[in-house]
């Protein structure tokens, strides 16, 4: 079995459906999405998980109607003030992923505050990947990789020297990816950082996705064989040499 993933990672999906189930105006789910993303925080707490990062906008979602883009940046910036005080009780430490270079003024003021004054926290890093994208990052890494080298050539990168540049860094790759809403994609979502990824999709809208929900999505993870490309005998011998290690702690 799978020890407990360290880096649990989720497309929160569902939110629109949610309110049409409802015949209520989409924002009305966004708000319960943004309520939920509170209990699904308190549940990995409590089971243990270091790391959560969530994807709430990606770089496609501008392509949405101006006004629900507006409404999801003002849910934004409203959902950093009033949780900051929280984040901090509770060890929470906020990092923020993505192209800020086109939010409003007050979102970016509102994400440097919240990271700064939650910088300390250990218990959890809540990752929030807003206009975020996977392609976006593999190239913003890259043109970061070269400004620090400008002296050498792109021959000279290898994989594991892009990491230090990929924005998720110093995370470490997600264990397991949780899609809620019934697709099955990864829509540009961490698409490097999850090339050994456990993939996990569900049916449930994210407002209704519960602790219950996140504990079958965990029971799946432990039941998967990670085999990072060897055989499965070669596996089966490193994780017996890893419980005797563990045994003569
Ligand atoms: C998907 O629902 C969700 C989003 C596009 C992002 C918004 C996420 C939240 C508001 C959750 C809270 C996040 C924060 C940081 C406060 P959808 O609109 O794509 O749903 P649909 O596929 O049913 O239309």
């Amino acid at each position: 079995m799978n020890p407990l993933p360290k880096h649990v990672a989720i497309i929160m999906d569902g939110n629109g459906r949610w309110s049409k189930k409802r015949l209520m105006p989409r924002n009305v789910g966004h708000l319960m999405g943004a309520s939920n993303l509170r209990n699904v925080v308190k549940a990995c707490i409590e089971k243990d998980i270091r790391h959560l990062t969530v994807f709430a906008f990606s770089t496609e979602n501008w392509r949405r109607p101006p006004e629900e883009v507006a409404t999801l940046f003002d849910l934004f910036v409203r959902y950093l003030k009033s949780e900051i005080v929280d984040l901090q009780k509770q060890g929470i430490r906020l990092k923020v992923i993505g192209d800020h270079s086109a939010f409003p003024k007050e979102l970016q003021d509102q994400i440097d505050l919240a990271c700064a004054l939650t910088a300390q926290g250990e218990v959890l890093t809540l990752t929030v990947a807003i206009n975020y994208g996977g392609k976006w990052d593999i190239l913003q890494a890259m043109q970061a990789w070269q400004r620090a080298h400008p002296y050498e050539s792109l021959e000279q990168l290898g994989q594991d020297q892009l990491t230090p540049y990929l924005s998720t860094y110093p995370l470490p790759e997600p264990d397991l990816l949780i899609r809620t809403g019934g697709e099955s994609r990864l829509s540009n979502f961490l698409i490097w950082q999850a090339a050994y990824t456990e993939l996990y999709f569900t049916d449930l809208l994210w407002p209704d996705f519960d602790a219950k929900a996140l504990q079958d999505a965990l029971d799946s993870y432990s039941l998967r064989i990670r085999r990072f490309g060897k055989t499965d005998e070669q596996v089966k011998s490193s994780s017996k040499l890893d419980a005797e290690k563990e045994k003569t702690r």
